[in-house]
């Protein structure tokens, strides 16, 4: 599908909007694992898995400890994200940043950019003042990232693989929202 112009809205799932947008998100996430991303999938799996994944996700949104942003165009969903609240005593003040993705034909737009601040805008409104996250070393989100304001903490090699089985380092950033 060609690049299109969008008029993107940033929306917050409640857990019903979560199941019912599965199959888009499912679509987002085979369309990144198609072109490279190694955002925990490989090429060789399938929309089942896919839709397992997201209704995890779903029950973590029905639970409380997980966000889910969609990022909505005329034509449907076209970008997600995710914010952990982490649920541990000692770290009330930490969340982290997961699942960054837009769909291919939607790149380059400032969706990925706008995903992010909305996270971290909603992260700051739940007293959260350090977001963490993890990101493939040579991906675009590395750069987004930068630019945003994150601090790298390291690269570690070898952390996972890309959907086709080669290695791939994954760059840890923080951010302090205070
Ligand atoms: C990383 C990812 C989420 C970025 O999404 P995106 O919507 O393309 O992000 P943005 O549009 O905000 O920024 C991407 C680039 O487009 C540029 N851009 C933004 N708006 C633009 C516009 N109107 N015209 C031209 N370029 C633009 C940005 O400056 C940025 O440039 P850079 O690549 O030099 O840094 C996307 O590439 C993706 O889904 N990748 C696969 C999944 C993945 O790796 N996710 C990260 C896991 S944490």
């Amino acid at each position: 599908m060609n690049a299109v112009s969008f008029s993107v809205a940033i929306d917050v799932f409640d857990a019903r909007a979560a199941e019912a947008a599965i199959p888009a998100l499912s679509e987002i996430l085979r369309d990144c694992v198609a072109n490279g991303a190694s955002v925990g999938f490989m090429n060789w799996n399938t929309t089942a898995d896919y839709e397992r994944f997201w209704r995890d996700v779903a029950a973590g949104v029905a639970g409380g400890q997980v966000v889910l942003l969609g990022a909505r165009a005329a034509d449907g969903l076209v970008g997600t994200a995710q914010l952990h609240l982490i649920g541990k005593p000692n770290q009330p003040h930490r969340a982290e940043i997961a699942k960054v993705l837009v769909h291919s034909r939607a790149r380059r737009q400032g969706i990925g950019e706008a995903l992010i601040q909305r996270a971290e805008a909603i992260a700051r409104d739940r007293g959260r003042d350090l977001l963490v996250l993890d990101t493939d070393e040579h991906g675009a989100a590395r750069r987004l990232y930068n630019r945003l304001g994150w601090t790298e903490a390291g690269t570690i090699p070898r952390y996972a693989l890309m959907p086709d089985g080669a290695d791939c380092g994954s760059t840890f950033f923080y951010k302090g929202l205070a």
